[in-house]
């Protein structure tokens, strides 16, 4: 069992960070497979609207048209078991580097080429308030929105706030074994 987290925190030892770090924990406890990118590190345009009528090659033929690190990051999600999308939450949402990988892959989902590379993989999403704590819920809706939208069998969704991070460390170490030795018996 594979799993890919994809983060879009650009801090290392932040709260997302450390959030996706429990999961990894179960993970591996389990002998799962984990690896982790951060959105921010990648060139990940947004989305060009390519036409007057806003679509492009990503209605017509399942990819995007623009030449970056998007096509590889697809690829690595088509390979995993699993994703896990970790954002921290920004103005009550997605942070911008979470918003811009998955516009562009809730597109290339509405063609059948794209669809069937991502279509029914389970994934989950972990939403961390980190400054105030408000917003965990509400990004985690909007999460969960994006990653139907785009295909995915969404498995679990997971709000944290600052002021309860230590104690949902221990549900997403939890989870992570959860990922690896249940998700298939459920
Ligand atoms: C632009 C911006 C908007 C933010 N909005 C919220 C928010 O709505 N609620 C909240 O609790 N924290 C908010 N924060 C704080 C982040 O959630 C916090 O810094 C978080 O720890 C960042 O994650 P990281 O530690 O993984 O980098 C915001 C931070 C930034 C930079």
């Amino acid at each position: 069992m594979t799993v890919l987290a994809i983060l879009g925190s650009r801090n290392p030892n932040g709260q997302t960070a450390q959030a996706a770090g429990a999961l990894r924990e179960g993970v591996i406890s389990e002998g799962g497979q984990y690896e982790q990118v951060f959105l921010p590190q990648m060139k990940i345009e947004r989305c060009r609207q390519c036409e007057d009528d806003g679509w492009g090659l990503c209605r017509k033929e399942g990819r995007c048209v623009i030449e970056d690190n998007f096509s590889s990051l697809v690829d690595k999600v088509e390979k995993a078991n699993m994703v896990v999308f970790a954002t921290p939450v920004y103005f009550s949402d997605l942070s911008e580097s979470m918003h811009a990988f998955l516009d562009r892959l809730w597109r290339t989902w509405l063609h059948e080429s794209g669809k069937e590379r991502v279509s029914g993989k389970p994934a989950m999403g972990i939403c961390v308030a980190g400054g105030g704590g408000g917003g965990a819920p509400a990004c985690t809706v909007s999460l969960e929105k994006y990653l139907s939208g785009c295909g995915f069998d969404v498995v679990d969704m997971v709000p944290v706030r600052r002021q309860n991070l230590n104690m949902k460390l221990s549900i997403l170490k939890a989870t992570g074994k959860w990922l690896v030795k249940g998700i298939s018996i459920v």
